[in-house]
């Protein structure tokens, strides 16, 4: 995020008003057991064979390539069918390749949103979930299940999970009236499923990442409204979680970046009270092992290559969600023809999109709007929160 280019009439209060929109409250604060109860499973839907969701995704699909607009046309409908209340859009570009002899190949990003009914397009900060859809042009016949076909499946069963909650919040919001009134009213959602991440021949700075690349670019110099608080749709983006080489079995992801290492935390929070109401079917130990760190504390160097680097090289903040460990390197199954379907862990595969939806309603503050979730809001005083806590009472003061 970059203060200094906002702020448009009134320097000073542009400036207050991003900084707290950058960390809605939301996030420090822990949803209840009952909401983290009632997050449905996605069962039948995550079957490799024919499963609604995720086993349309595995299937070839290089970029400009018809299993690429195959899948497309997948989220596409889903969208459609599923979470209609979401403005879908599309952002292309073209490059040539290493093997296109000199044409120039299409690449297109999908990205959904969904903001607040009343919010004005340039006032929202949107959490952003983020995974790459095109699989690798080698070798032939390359699925790619962990890269990224079940990333885009656990995002589109968590956005589905929380959906009618938001829905409820932002009527129940409008009913009495205080939306407008609180900055808190304006914390959207964004879901980006990226082309091109794959190199077609050799990872270099130009063989790979031509969408996330397109994308950052076009969302740097695209301005918002004259007045908003936001200046660019890059700038939008209160947090970019980025999810890969999800969906094999013990996973360990590490914490990188210390400006984001609180939502790290979170995220382990989440996935620690999962377990404890034995919500998790894989078992095994924690995901994230850099949790118990302080952000003094972690590595501090992300040796992933991955598509969060256009954002953040543009000051975007990063959460990378990637299967890494340090001796270990990315899971066995890694860019050979064994990252198919059957070699995922399915439970693993469900037990992540269990636990975004509970991130997400956690940031998205939906307590009391899931399902079966007694509409009660949690009565403690966030204990947790870090260093910036002051916000919300800033908040009120500003209106
Ligand atoms: C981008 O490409 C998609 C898929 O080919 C197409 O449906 C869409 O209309 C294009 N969008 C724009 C803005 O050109
Ligand atoms: C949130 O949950 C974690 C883990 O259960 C706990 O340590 C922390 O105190 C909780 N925070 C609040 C504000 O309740
Ligand atoms: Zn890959």
């Amino acid at each position: 995020m970059k203060p200094a280019r906002r702020g448009v009439f009134h320097p000073l209060l542009s400036i207050c008003l991003a900084v707290l929109f950058l960390f809605p409250s939301a996030a420090y604060q822990n949803v209840s057991d009952n909401t983290l109860k009632s997050l449905p499973r996605p069962g039948k839907d995550f079957d490799i064979h024919d499963g609604a969701i995720l086993s349309p995704i595995l299937i070839p699909r290089v970029a400009g390539t018809p299993g690429s607009t195959t899948v497309l046309n997948h989220f596409v409908d889903f969208f459609r069918t599923s979470l209609p209340t979401w403005n879908v859009e599309f952002q292309n570009s073209t490059s040539v390749t290493p093997v296109s002899d000199g044409k120039e190949i299409p690449f297109v990003n999908f990205i959904a949103s969904r903001d607040p009914p009343w919010a004005l397009k340039g006032d929202v900060g949107r959490l952003t979930l983020v995974a790459h859809y095109d699989s690798k042009y080698e070798p032939e016949g390359f699925i790619g299940a962990i890269d990224s076909a079940a990333p885009c499946a656990m995002i589109m069963h968590a956005m589905r999970s929380i959906d009618d909650a938001l829905t409820k919040k932002w009527e129940s919001m409008k009913a009495k009236g205080d939306a407008h009134s609180s900055l808190d009213d304006h914390i959207g959602i964004q879901v980006i499923f990226l082309d091109g991440e794959e190199a077609f021949k050799a990872w270099t700075a130009t063989d790979s990442l031509y969408g996330s690349r397109a994308l950052a670019q076009h969302w740097d110099s695209e301005v918002n409204p004259a007045m908003s608080v936001y200046k660019t749709p890059l700038s939008s983006i209160s947090l970019f979680v980025l999810l890969d080489l999800l969906g094999a079995k013990q996973p360990e992801i590490g914490s990188y970046y210390p400006t984001t290492h609180w939502a790290y935390q979170k995220l382990a929070n989440v996935e620690r009270r999962l377990r404890d109401l034995n919500m998790f079917k894989s078992g095994g130990r924690d995901w994230f092992p850099d949790a118990s760190k302080n952000e003094h504390e972690i590595a501090r160097y992300n040796p992933v290559e991955d598509d969060h680097l256009p954002f953040l090289q543009r000051g975007v903040e990063v959460m990378h969600i990637v299967d890494f460990a340090p001796i270990r390197g990315f899971p066995d199954v890694w860019h050979t023809m064994d990252d198919d379907g059957e070699h995922l862990d399915i439970d693993t595969v469900e037990d992540w999109s269990l636990l975004f939806a509970g991130f997400a309603a956690e940031w998205m503050e939906l307590e009391g709007f899931m399902p079966d979730s007694k509409a009660e809001r949690s009565v403690h005083p966030a204990e947790d929160k870090p260093a910036p806590q002051k916000r919300r009472s800033d908040k009120t003061e500003l209106f």
